[in-house]
């Protein structure tokens, strides 16, 4: 679990988040302990009062017996999903107002913000069913904040954050290093998503640096991503999947550097400008997508671009990092001078920071150190 915080736990933007998984930590924290002051034995205690209860009305079982066991069912499973987690509406909670506001604190996605929000909104609808899982795919540099999203997606639909059981991450370089063992990984993976979303249909799974993961593995997958209502028995509608990488990120810049040169504002640029670009060079580049079959069928619903970021971005990362900290707002020169460690580019303009927000956290730490000169 831990393993799976420090993976997010990335860069300014992150560094964000994290602040936030705290929060629901504490909140998390709360809940336990309540539950906690009357454990163990309260836990049993609780469910042996209300059998005692139901049980005791015997008149019921006299009226009719059958829906009494079917209520006393119902009545465990209910006091159950107070103290654990269940997959229901009090722990998946798909809070959008939350999800929009945590929003503030990515800088210059306006489309990753803007299409993110719409797709979840119109997947989560509870009065339409959807016609297939929801597929998203991130793609952009290091520190542009794609983990940061996932992370705030997944924040906002489940109440344990991403401590969820629900919520399933993939590391390329964990899950599946060998590229010799591509079809073992294929199986063991479509039991694994097979295997959790039998146990919850709205269940997420995240894919991160999809370009590391052996060719072919994601293939495996395509039936589930599919418009197939039910596939042996398991509805795979409701589910999300999400991949990260940085394939096309090349494409985004140059792309932006374009528009950039003849006069676009970046604020204008929508989905349509960037999508095509992504989907070309992720089927063509190596690695997890490369002629990956649910790309070549149209089953990837959004490739969503997480563009470069200019120096005003950076500078807001800076200036977040500084309050995260509990520093005052940084002057202009002292911006300046986290800023001399990182790199911009490409030439001539460097526009564009090479590692994004990433390294922000630490260059702000070294800077304030240096400046209030701490013990
Ligand atoms: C949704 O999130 C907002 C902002 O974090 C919070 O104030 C509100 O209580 C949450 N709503 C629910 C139902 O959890
Ligand atoms: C759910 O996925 C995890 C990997 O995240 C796996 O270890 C586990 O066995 C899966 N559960 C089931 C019931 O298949
Ligand atoms: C700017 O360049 C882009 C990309 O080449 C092009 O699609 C767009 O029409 C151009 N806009 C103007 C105003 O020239």
């Amino acid at each position: 679990m831990e393993e799976k915080k420090d993976s997010l736990a990335l860069g300014c933007p992150n560094s964000v988040g994290v602040e936030k998984t705290r929060v629901n930590q504490e909140r998390l924290d709360s809940k336990v302990k309540r539950v906690q002051n009357t454990n163990m034995t309260g836990q049993r205690y609780i469910l042996h009062i209300a059998l005692v209860i139901i049980l005791g009305s015997n008149y019921i079982w006299a009226i009719d017996p059958f829906s009494t066991i079917v209520g006393i069912g119902s009545s465990l499973i209910s006091l159950r999903c107070k103290i654990e987690e269940c997959c229901d509406d009090s722990w998946i909670v798909n809070n959008f107002t939350k999800l929009h506001l945590s929003f503030y604190d990515l800088f210059g996605q306006h489309i990753a913000a803007d299409v993110v929000t719409n797709a979840l909104k119109a997947h989560l609808r509870t009065d339409i069913q959807p016609r297939k899982a929801l597929t998203l795919s991130f793609h952009g540099k290091q520190g542009t904040g794609k983990t940061f999203v996932s992370e705030l997606i997944v924040d906002s639909m489940f109440f344990m954050g991403a401590k969820s059981s629900f919520i399933h991450f993939f590391m390329a370089r964990k899950h599946f290093p060998l590229e010799r063992e591509a079809d073992v990984y294929k199986m063991q993976l479509v039991e694994w998503i097979r295997g959790n979303v039998s146990l919850c249909e709205r269940s997420v799974f995240v894919f991160d640096e999809v370009n590391k993961i052996p060719k072919g593995v994601l293939n495996a997958i395509k039936p589930f991503l599919d418009y197939h209502p039910i596939i042996d028995g398991v509805d795979y509608r409701k589910a999300i999947f999400i991949f990260l990488s940085n394939v096309g990120s090349t494409e985004i810049s140059n792309k932006l550097l374009e528009f950039w040169q003849n006069g676009t504002q970046r604020e204008q640029l929508k989905l349509h400008h960037f999508e095509n670009l992504i989907k070309l060079g992720a089927f063509n580049q190596d690695g997890g997508f490369h002629e990956n079959e649910a790309i070549e069928s149209d089953l990837i619903d959004h490739y969503v671009p997480f563009l470069p970021l200019e120096k005003s971005h950076v500078t807001q990362c800076i200036i977040a990092e500084f309050k995260r900290r509990k520093m005052p707002i940084p002057s202009t020169s002292i911006i300046e001078e986290v800023m001399e460690d990182l790199t911009f580019g490409p030439e001539p303009y460097n526009l564009y920071s090479y590692t994004g927000c990433k390294r922000v956290s630490p260059k702000s730490a070294k800077v304030i150190q240096k400046i209030y000169d701490f013990d």
